[in-house]
């Protein structure tokens, strides 16, 4: 038997493979001085690649300027003093007699000024220091005001006091619209008791329509957003149910009652308007049948779930927050449908106004709402617009403006009110931006993997130095230039707090699966 005598013929295909194998491996394997140079050019690669994707991977942090933002949380909002430009008509004051001095007007009003300005001081005095508030306006004698107040001598003013002020709504020869007046009749220039009455008016005037007191920003109102949409809509309750309305003079009731009030506000807010009428707004309830006389009544939880998410009432063409003010016509078979409240309109809390309309019952197919039949809705959606902005209406100290007495429109929005409102808007846009950046200061620190890019930094850079630009406009007695940096420094805070590279983490962070839960059985 030979050497190479397979034992069996099993064995034969054990051992060829094993020496085959070897003559393979040697085949596709390397010598060895290579093998090795293929080996360590693996630990040769992550070395020199390393650096590079550590740049390329690492988390980039730019600092923050964390001490400012601390520093401007600290400091409160500056005290900002509104400049009342204080005017009188010549005959405002009466001559003395013979051989005294004639002191010229503008000594008199400064020495009434002063006495007016120590009145209301003495009135914040007596408070309690906690509530008291300070002055936020000082009487000047010329130059340039936003605000003006006039003593202005009228043959047709009451001819008994106390004398009435109010904020013109016309603009005559001496006075612009919108100043506070206090009108004197020229029978009472002699009166003994005169300067008392001016100085009584005056106080009474300017104290309560620049209270030391801002009003906050209420619930029912939207909070600041500058671009705001006001979107009218006509609605039937079913066009098909006998008589409806077909069309309302809608741009002419725009133009006579919103447009005075939305110009002013220009500094503040853009508005757009869109309107619509609809023909079909079904109630999603039965309202109950009058207690006394015909018609229905919508109680109060009724009033909760009167708008109906079925009513197609937004265009959906913005991303601004909108305010619905909605005419209200109930079908045939609801008229006359009425609240069970005194009035026949409600404001819904940062949504919108409702008035409810019933037509006449004169059996008309289809009717056209007139600017008459349109006053009184508007005249109401103006008052619910007022409360939904938080804009101060006019204090029952202060008189309707005479030539405002008659057909119902609200006055203008006067620079008393715009004062109040950049004041109050100044205030919540102030505390929004210290917020955002203080807690995005916070989040950067807790959470190590959150980047700080260029355009985050810049940002908020940006609203800090906007925030640290509201002392000056305190000294140039600005109230608008002051309200443009808070306005100008929460948009940025907002971008920067909203930016995608940070966004990305802060979802992540906020969704992270939380440990399962272990069942308990
Ligand atoms: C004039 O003032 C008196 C007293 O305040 C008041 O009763 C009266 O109604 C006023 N007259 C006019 C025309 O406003
Ligand atoms: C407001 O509208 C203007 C255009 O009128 C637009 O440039 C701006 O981005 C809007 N701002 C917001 C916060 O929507
Ligand atoms: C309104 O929009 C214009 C241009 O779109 C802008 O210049 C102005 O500052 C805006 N006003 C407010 C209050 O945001």
């Amino acid at each position: 038997m030979s050497k190479s005598d397979p034992p069996g013929g099993s064995a034969s295909s054990d051992a060829a493979p094993s020496l085959s194998a070897d003559a393979v491996l040697g085949a596709i394997n390397p010598p060895a001085r290579k093998r090795l140079l293929v080996a360590l050019c693996f630990p040769l690669f992550v070395l020199v690649l390393a650096p590079y994707w550590w740049w390329a991977t690492a988390i980039e942090r730019l600092p923050l300027p964390a001490a400012r933002i601390a520093a401007l949380e600290a400091a409160s909002t500056p005290e900002i003093t509104t400049r009342i430009l204080f005017t009188a008509d010549a005959g405002a004051f009466p001559t003395p007699p013979e051989g005294r001095a004639n002191f010229p007007l503008r000594t008199k009003l400064q020495v009434l000024g002063e006495e007016v300005t120590k009145g209301v001081d003495g009135i914040l005095a007596q408070q309690r220091p906690a509530e008291r508030g300070a002055r936020r306006w000082e009487l000047v004698y010329d130059g340039d005001a936003a605000l003006r107040v006039h003593i202005a001598l009228d043959g047709a003013a009451n001819t008994s006091f106390p004398l009435e002020p109010y904020v013109s709504t016309l603009a005559a020869d001496s006075v612009p619209s919108g100043a506070l007046v206090i009108p004197v009749h020229p029978s009472q220039v002699s009166d003994l008791n005169l300067k008392r009455h001016y100085k009584i008016a005056l106080i009474n005037g300017i104290h309560n329509l620049l209270p030391a007191h801002l009003p906050g920003v209420p619930v029912r109102a939207l909070a600041y957003r500058p671009n705001i949409t006001l979107s009218f809509v006509l609605l039937n309750e079913d066009a098909a149910d006998g008589s409806y309305v077909s069309g309302w003079d809608v741009e002419q009731a725009l133009r006579d009652h919103f447009l005075p009030q939305i110009t002013p506000l220009a500094p503040v807010f853009n508005f757009s308007i869109e309107s619509q009428v609809l023909y079909h707004a079904p109630l999603t309830f039965e309202p109950d049948a009058a207690e006394a006389g015909p018609g229905w009544r919508i109680n109060d939880e009724q009033l909760k779930v009167f708008v109906s998410e079925r009513w197609s009432l937004d265009s959906g063409s913005t991303n601004n927050p909108v305010l619905r003010f909605l005419v209200f016509v109930p079908s045939a078979a609801h008229r006359p449908l009425h609240l069970a409240a005194a009035s026949d309109a409600f404001l819904i809390p940062q949504f919108g106004s409702v008035v409810l309309l019933n037509p006449p019952e004169d059996g008309a197919k289809a009717y056209h709402l007139t600017l008459d039949a349109l006053d009184g809705p508007f005249d109401q959606f103006v008052e619910h617009f007022y409360g939904l902005l938080s804009i101060p209406a006019r204090p029952a100290q202060v008189h309707a403006a005479p030539e405002s007495r008659g057909r119902a429109i609200a006055s203008p929005l006067s620079p008393w009110q715009l004062d109040t409102v950049l004041r109050t808007r100044l205030a919540e846009n102030t505390a929004e931006a210290k917020k955002t950046l203080a807690s995005m200061v916070r989040l950067i620190a807790k959470i190590e993997e959150m980047q700080v890019g260029a355009g985050v930094r810049d940002k908020i850079l940006g609203a800090v130095s906007k925030l640290e630009g509201l002392p000056a406009t305190a000294r140039a007695a600005s109230p608008r230039a002051a309200f443009v940096l808070s306005r100008d420094a929460v948009a940025l805070a907002n971008e920067a707090f909203f930016d995608p590279s940070m966004m990305g983490l802060l979802y992540f962070v906020r969704h992270a699966p939380s440990p399962p839960h272990v069942a308990s059985l």
